[in-house]
């Protein structure tokens, strides 16, 4: 054999091309690869080989479309509940001034929304929960803080990110693998007027790639969101089997996607006449999460704030106050939820405060 043969022994011998430190890895990091790599390369016959095969998948009916409907309502209800014009029966009224303060993402996390009795209720709902935990291989899971997404069709806010498309993962370069499965529990309809997610099917399969042959090391970050510009998504465009496609949904379904898959949240057209109403939900083993991030997350729980969509990591605290525009606290802020929820051990688990 002549020295310049390349065998496989060869290749495997040769040192992994050096990165410079990884600075998300902990204590869990080799658990939660080992978990996700094991169910990466399982085989199922149901809806789990969609979501590993495609980034995406649509759980129908993941809880009764009247219960849903019934969610919408109370999501109503908390808007309409903070003494302004707003009457959701009057589109007259369905202006950014008659609304809560809302993300720049148009999703609402203030005045304590993450933790609102019917939120609560939502992220407890058997059907959502068991997909998670069929996913996982436990039900020993913890769930995100996250925020409730209304979009009223012809409601101006260009200072909204999302009056635009701003596709995005959710999983920074640094990580390997399946890392985070994210979850819109849906509680209107989306049709092709309607806002929704917008997802670019199989791209998941492409991300890390992307991210080692075209995304200079030098501009890798920690933050699990890196945005792409329209000559990157290119490069995803190229692939034969990426499909951006509008996901289609009624109450009571549960759309699941993979962090690495490449997403953003459509506004729904002027002429649609459904106002989306979603509530994020993501839930992981609860093993996944270091002490550390534990201790965060009780921390904000105790605090009544949001976090991401992340459950079992990146506890970034929302805890904004809302202030008026003379500077004082917005007196609508108790800084607590309108009606708080039962604190019962199931929920204490799911939020990370009990053990399991
Ligand atoms: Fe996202």
């Amino acid at each position: 054999m002549s020295a310049t043969t390349i065998t496989t022994e060869t290749i495997t011998d040769q040192p992994k091309l050096t990165l410079r430190p990884n600075p998300l890895v902990n204590e869990k990091t080799a658990l939660i690869e080992e978990t996700a790599a094991k169910i990466s390369a399982g085989s199922y016959k149901d809806w789990r080989d969609d979501l590993l095969r495609e980034g995406y998948v649509v759980i129908k009916g993941a809880i009764p479309k009247t219960k849903a409907e019934s969610y919408q309502k109370d999501i109503f209800n908390w808007l309409e509940s903070f003494g302004t014009e707003l009457n959701i029966q009057d589109k007259s009224t369905w202006k950014k001034e008659n609304l809560p303060a809302a993300s720049k993402i148009s999703s609402f996390t203030k005045f304590s929304l993450p933790h609102e009795k019917f939120f609560w209720n939502i992220r407890q709902e058997k059907g959502f929960r068991d997909a998670f935990a069929k996913f996982w291989g436990t039900d020993e899971l913890l769930v995100s803080f996250d925020s409730i997404n209304v979009a009223f069709p012809g409601l101006k806010d260009e200072e909204n990110i999302t009056s635009r498309p701003w596709p995005h993962v959710d999983q920074s370069p640094y990580r390997n693998g399946l890392a985070c499965i994210q979850g819109i529990a849906a509680l209107s309809d989306a049709g092709p007027k309607d806002g929704s997610l917008i997802v670019y099917k199989n791209s998941h399969k492409y991300t890390e790639q992307f991210f080692r042959e075209a995304l200079d090391e030098e501009s890798w970050s920690p933050r699990d969101n890196v945005a792409f510009t329209s000559e990157q998504l290119e490069w995803f465009e190229k692939k034969p089997d990426v499909q951006k496609l509008k996901v289609l949904v009624e109450p009571g379904d549960l759309i699941l996607w993979d962090s690495r898959t490449i997403h953003y949240g459509a506004q729904p057209e002027a002429d649609s006449d459904t106002i989306r109403t979603v509530a994020y939900i993501s839930y992981s083993p609860a093993n996944f999460a270091t002490e550390e991030s534990l201790a965060k997350k009780k921390e904000v729980f105790e605090k009544w704030g949001g976090t991401s969509h992340w459950a079992h990591d990146n506890i970034n605290p929302r805890l904004e106050r809302v202030y008026l525009p003379n500077g004082e606290l917005d007196p609508r802020d108790k800084g607590e939820p309108s009606n708080k929820p039962d604190l019962t051990d199931d929920l204490l688990k799911l939020a990370g405060v009990k053990s399991y």
